[in-house]
């Protein structure tokens, strides 16, 4: 297996340009089986996600060509198969998104059921119940979900009982092809949800109201193809600015929407980071400072995301003073904590494994360690540039989930890192 090695103590310094948000991609991605006509996205980031999702509609005969200026073209009205695999499924659990449009244009599909996650149990029901809403017959069978509808979807009300990012994505991209009016109540508000509302409305859809808990879609009978770019990743820019800022250093971010990381950016500020915003770019310095310990509890957006949960928590680690660390959206997302604590990290967990109690400690000190799951394995990266001498990070298929090139940009910023075959 892959592993990176990182020579720490370096200070980040430099510049780099945010990709587009995998989480909006993977989502465009099975939106695009809504189109009756090619669709193009372009400036796609080369992930493993991303590749998942091209394996499957692929895999279900679509067309799929990708440039080397990595354009997607998707041709939909290719299609073969309706049917979405377990072995690809399991793997990328958004890629269950596909039912809901696959139903909505075909009336039928048969999609596995994800199963769990390393960071929590991740159930679909609030997915199910709303495409049960609007008329789709769902029923189980040897672990997949066979959902069918006579006709078109129609029109419903869906009042979701919490926030659900996948959720309110899955059930817009039904009701874009439903019979009438859906409004969808207590939905996710993440800038990726507009994203799929500014790309399903350039097809032909009539969504208002993304991006705040009410989401009313008029259904169209078809829609078109066209051509699209994802907003930028405001994880990956979180993710190396919390690394500039836990190094003491200095970075200049092109391509990032300021506002969608509003509450990292309060929390950045307030461990002692420098940061400006202006048209597109962000910049920090840190002054070669060490950061001061700030405390964070996770939620929908816009409070401060769990994605960005556990890179925080090593610049905390590295911080002055102690803070508290509450995880409010997964329940298992702290498996960092232990691989942290090899590096000599002083970390105590509390409420059932929901708070992390972080004292700041003067060094970490670099050590092998595994990723468990995607920004885990961002939080260890981080951690081994900070850390006095060597750090190996195994298991490093999980950060190719959603980080493209990451020791080729570290690089450039000063890091002595290099990724090695296991
Ligand atoms: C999205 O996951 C993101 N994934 C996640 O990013 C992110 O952590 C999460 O939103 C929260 O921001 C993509 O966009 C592809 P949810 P999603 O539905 O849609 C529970 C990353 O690192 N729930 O908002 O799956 C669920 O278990 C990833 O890039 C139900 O109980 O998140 C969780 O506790 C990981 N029933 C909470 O709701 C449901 O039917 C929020 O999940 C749906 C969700």
């Amino acid at each position: 297996m892959a592993l990176l090695r990182i020579q720490g103590g370096s200070v980040i310094d430099g510049q780099i340009t945010a990709s587009s948000a995998k989480n909006s991609v993977i989502n465009l991605i099975a939106a695009a089986l809504l189109a009756d006509g090619v669709v193009t996205l372009s400036n796609v980031p080369h992930l493993r996600d991303v590749s998942t999702m091209i394996e499957l509609l692929s895999n279900m005969g679509v067309i799929v060509v990708v440039n080397d200026r990595m354009e997607l073209e998707i041709h939909p009205n290719t299609i073969s198969s309706l049917k979405a695999p377990y072995e690809l499924v399991k793997t990328m659990r958004a890629s269950f998104n596909v039912l809901g449009p696959l139903i909505a244009r075909y009336g039928e599909a048969e999609v596995s059921l994800p199963g769990g996650c390393a960071i929590g149990t991740r159930p679909v029901d609030q997915h199910l119940k709303g495409l049960r809403a609007l008329g789709a017959d769902i029923a189980m069978h040897e672990g997949y979900v066979k959902g069918s509808v006579q006709g078109r979807l129609r029109g419903a009300r869906v009042v979701f009982d919490f926030s659900t990012v996948g959720g309110t994505e899955h059930l817009m991209m039904a009701a874009a092809l439903a019979e009438g009016v859906t409004l969808l109540e207590n939905c996710a508000k993440e800038p990726e949800i507009i994203d799929l509302a500014n790309f399903l409305n350039l097809l032909g859809a009539d969504i208002r109201g993304a991006g705040t808990s009410q989401i009313r879609i008029e259904g169209a009978e078809r829609l078109d193809g066209g051509a699209f770019e994802a907003v930028s990743d405001r994880i990956e820019v979180g993710t190396y600015l919390i690394a500039a800022a836990a190094t003491g250093g200095r970075l200049e971010i092109c391509n990032a929407v300021a506002e969608h990381n509003s509450a990292l950016l309060e929390k950045l500020r307030e461990a002692g980071a420098e940061i400006l915003t202006n048209e597109g770019k962000i910049s920090l310095d840190m002054q070669g400072q060490r950061p001061r310990a700030v405390n964070i509890v996770t939620g929908p957006y816009p409070a401060f995301p769990t994605d960005l949960q556990a890179q925080m928590m090593t610049l905390n680690c590295l911080a002055e003073g102690a803070c508290s660390i509450q995880e409010t959206i997964f329940e298992n997302r702290f498996m960092h904590v232990p691989e942290l604590a090899r590096m000599g990290a002083e970390i105590q967990l509390q409420n059932n494994n929901s708070v992390a109690l972080v004292k700041g400690v003067g060094e970490l000190i670099g050590a092998p360690v595994m990723a468990t799951d995607l920004r885990a394995s961002a939080s260890l990266v981080i951690a081994g540039i900070a850390a006095s001498g060597e750090t190996t990070v195994d298991r490093v298929y999980h950060i190719d989930r959603g980080y493209q090139q990451i020791e080729e940009r570290l690089q450039r910023l000063g890091v002595d890192i290099k990724r090695e075959a296991g």
